[in-house]
């Protein structure tokens, strides 16, 4: 698989993509400082912004949400919102109306590949050697290579994502719940698995962060 060519000259990055490559937007932009709308809009700054700061650009205690309606699908995004996950409350009983409409729409304008807010966890080689096995099995017809490449022309809008950075974006707890009861266009794929298995297969991402980090 060819890589996507990048469209802004001096950004290109060699590894894989991070984000699934449509065609407008395939080129990381690391040093825009503010999102293209300009000042996120009143629930934003209100409900969000102490946790994802600066419009949601920069990481805090949250992940930065550059990028984040290339990597996940509106269904997605509105259950995290509502629900909550991992270590983010659920705002269901703080969002009226229209707010989660303004919120999604404002999440479109995050452009962008996100820095960082976690280092992965110290891995136990064994553990990811087995937990790449199982990856293998269960996750990698939608998460091509490994996890490293994103499952497009899967019938995904967008495709299944990167994985290569999930350890230093979001908690152990967080990729338990979605293997265990899957999320947006992802199926439960992993509810029969042991508590060793999912740890397996989240030491086995965390390896690939490591490894990602080492580049
Ligand atoms: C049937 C296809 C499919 C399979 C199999 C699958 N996934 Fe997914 N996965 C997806 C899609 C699609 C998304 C994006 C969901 C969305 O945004 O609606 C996703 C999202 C995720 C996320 C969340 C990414 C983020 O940044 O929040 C994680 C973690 C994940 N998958 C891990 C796994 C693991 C581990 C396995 C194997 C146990 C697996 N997936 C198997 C399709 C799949
Ligand atoms: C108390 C801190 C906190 C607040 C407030 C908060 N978040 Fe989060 N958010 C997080 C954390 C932490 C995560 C990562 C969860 C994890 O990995 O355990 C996250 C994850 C997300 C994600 C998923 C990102 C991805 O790449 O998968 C989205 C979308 C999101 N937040 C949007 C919002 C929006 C919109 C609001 C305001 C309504 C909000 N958050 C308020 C802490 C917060």
């Amino acid at each position: 698989m060819a890589s996507p060519a990048p469209s802004t000259p001096g950004q290109a990055r060699p590894a894989a993509p991070r984000f699934s490559a449509t065609p407008t937007a395939s080129a990381p932009i690391r040093s825009s400082p503010t999102p293209s709308s300009g000042a996120a809009p009143g629930p934003f700054a209100t409900l969000c912004e102490t946790c994802h700061p600066q419009g949601g650009t920069a990481p805090g205690t949250g992940p930065s949400l550059r990028g984040v309606a290339r990597r996940h699908s509106p269904g997605f995004i509105r259950a995290q919102i509502l629900n909550g996950r991992g270590d983010m409350p659920g705002f269901r009983d703080r969002l009226k109306g229209e707010e989660l409409e303004r919120l999604l729409a404002y999440l479109q304008t995050l452009e962008g590949e996100p820095p960082f807010n976690r280092s992965p966890p110290p891995v136990d080689p064994e553990a990811a050697t087995r937990g790449q096995e199982l990856f293998r099995q269960r996750c990698e017809s939608c998460h091509l290579e490994g996890g490293r490449w994103p499952g497009s022309g899967l019938g995904f809008e967008p495709p299944a994502p990167v994985l290569i950075d999930e350890l230093r974006r979001h908690t152990p707890a967080f990729i338990a719940r979605q293997i265990r009861e899957g999320g947006g266009q992802m199926p439960a794929v992993g509810a029969d698995l042991t508590d060793a298995q999912v740890a397996d297969l989240i030491a086995y991402l965390s390896a690939l962060a490591l490894e990602d980090q080492g580049d």
